[in-house]
């Protein structure tokens, strides 16, 4: 009945083509548009790099013609160098301006927030709060409104600007309600890291002004966790998309996508592994019940890099900055003796494992103050970048198609129905 590849994880798969990210996993490369990851984080902003990851100067209609099929590949090249640029002084100022105006969240959805139990997992909330959004932004529904809303520019846009002014508010009304503080409301005067901070630790005092340094350093890991192309939460935003569902939603599947312990949850599983093992000389032990396959060492490996993470590389600099500013923190000795074990050992060798963008993520996290649970929101407010140039390229690219992938049937061929009384 036709021929099926078999493919386990689609690791053999490409459904779709895009000029977002490259990665290079055998030489541990990435970059964002042309751009490589190092030289983004080291001059750029948070900002201007998800104007240059999703915005656009104007949108292209969709047009259902047999040309515009024959010429898609060259068309997405074409869009890539009208979109996919760094910012002017002037579209930077108006984008920053976009997303302030974006920021406030409707009392619907922090009421959400609010009416979930205190202990609830912060990424539980926030996979909550991203779909109420869809109900509550119902001019940007497909569903409710026809495909044509998604042809619009205006309408694209706006939700653009909606989803990323609106997340650090949401995170931080899930961070105050955790801590038992009440909502502190955003400020247009700051930068987009700055207001976040702000909203976390200002207690609603307006000349409040978080410490610079540490506010470029969330900056710099928010450029770091930006995009990563076709990872399991950004392509299970593809997969909603194709649908044709709202935005909201297919980002609030995303979202669920990122709590995963393998995926995004991953930040905050090093962090309780750090603590679990607590001292240096007990890594031997811990690195022998990885070997027996009793557990995985968290932070390490990766689907694409067969090569140290370019992003880790970065963010173990930037961990020593931090504890310049806030002290160190002493499970920086047991991850960087873990690190130095699993590297030099046959078994992590072979199977070419090398630390992964959450391997240092969370001691940075947890040095500036956020409890372990709270880490994989800080994944999730940068990557809506991410979700959202792939969603808006998705809509773009004239051969997106439903997701449905196949499957390999392996089970019974045919059986005929028994009354209950004569089963065996
Ligand atoms: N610790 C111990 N063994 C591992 C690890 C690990 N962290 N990762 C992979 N392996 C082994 C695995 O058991 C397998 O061994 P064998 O060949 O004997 O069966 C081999 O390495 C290949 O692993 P795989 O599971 O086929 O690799 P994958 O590409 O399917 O999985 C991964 C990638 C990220 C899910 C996996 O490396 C892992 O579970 N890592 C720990 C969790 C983690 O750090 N996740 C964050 C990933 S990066 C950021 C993100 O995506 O959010």
């Amino acid at each position: 009945k036709g021929l099926k590849l078999y493919d386990p994880g689609y690791l053999n798969t490409a459904p779709v083509r895009s000029t977002i990210s490259y990665i290079d996993g055998d030489e541990g490369i990435l970059r964002y548009r042309g751009y490589p990851i190092e030289e983004l984080a080291q001059k750029s902003t948070y900002m201007e790099v998800a104007y240059l990851i999703i915005l656009c100067l104007y949108t292209i209609l969709f047009m259902k013609t047999f040309f515009v099929k024959f010429i898609s590949f060259i068309r997405l090249i074409h869009v890539s160098v009208v979109y996919g640029n760094l910012p002017s002084e002037n579209q930077l100022l108006d984008w920053e301006f976009a997303v302030s105006q974006h920021s406030a969240v409707p009392q619907g959805v922090l009421d959400i927030i609010h009416s979930m139990p205190h202990d609830a997992h912060p990424m539980g909330v926030l996979v909550n709060a991203m779909s109420a959004l869809s109900v509550h932004h119902p001019d940007a529904n497909p569903a409710l409104r026809g495909l044509d809303v998604y042809n619009s520019k205006q309408v694209r846009d706006k939700q653009i600007a909606r989803i990323i002014g609106k997340i650090t508010t949401i995170a931080a009304a899930i961070y105050l309600r955790m801590a038992g503080r009440p909502p502190v409301l955003p400020s247009n005067q700051l930068s987009y890291t700055e207001n976040f901070l702000y909203m976390l630790d200002s207690l609603g005092n307006r000349s409040y002004k978080p410490n610079p340094r540490l506010s470029r350093a969330l900056d710099i890991i928010f450029i770091l966790h930006a995009e990563h192309e076709m990872n399991c939460s950004t392509s299970a935003v593809r997969h909603l998309a194709s649908s044709g569902v709202d935005v909201y939603t297919a980002v609030a599947g995303a979202v669920g996508a990122l709590y995963g312990p393998l995926h995004g949850g991953a930040n905050e599983a090093v962090l309780k592994m750090l603590s679990e093992i607590g001292t240096v000389d007990k890594i031997p032990e811990f690195i022998e019940g990885v070997k027996a396959k009793k557990r995985k060492l968290s932070g390490f490996g990766h689907r694409v890099y067969k090569n140290y993470d370019p992003r880790a590389k970065v963010l173990k600099r930037l961990a020593e900055e931090v504890f310049s500013i806030v002290g160190r923190d002493p499970l920086i000795e047991v991850a960087v003796a873990l690190e130095k074990v699993a590297l030099s050992d046959e078994f992590f060798i072979r199977r070419k494992l090398y630390p992964n963008v959450d391997f240092y993520s969370g001691l940075i996290y947890r040095a500036m103050g956020f409890p372990p649970e709270y880490f994989t929101i800080l994944f999730a407010i940068p990557r809506m970048a991410g979700y959202l140039a792939h969603w808006r390229e998705s809509l773009d690219d004239p051969d997106t198609k439903i997701m449905r992938p196949q499957q390999v049937y392996v089970g019974e061929w045919l059986r005929h129905y028994a009354p209950i009384k004569e089963r065996t």
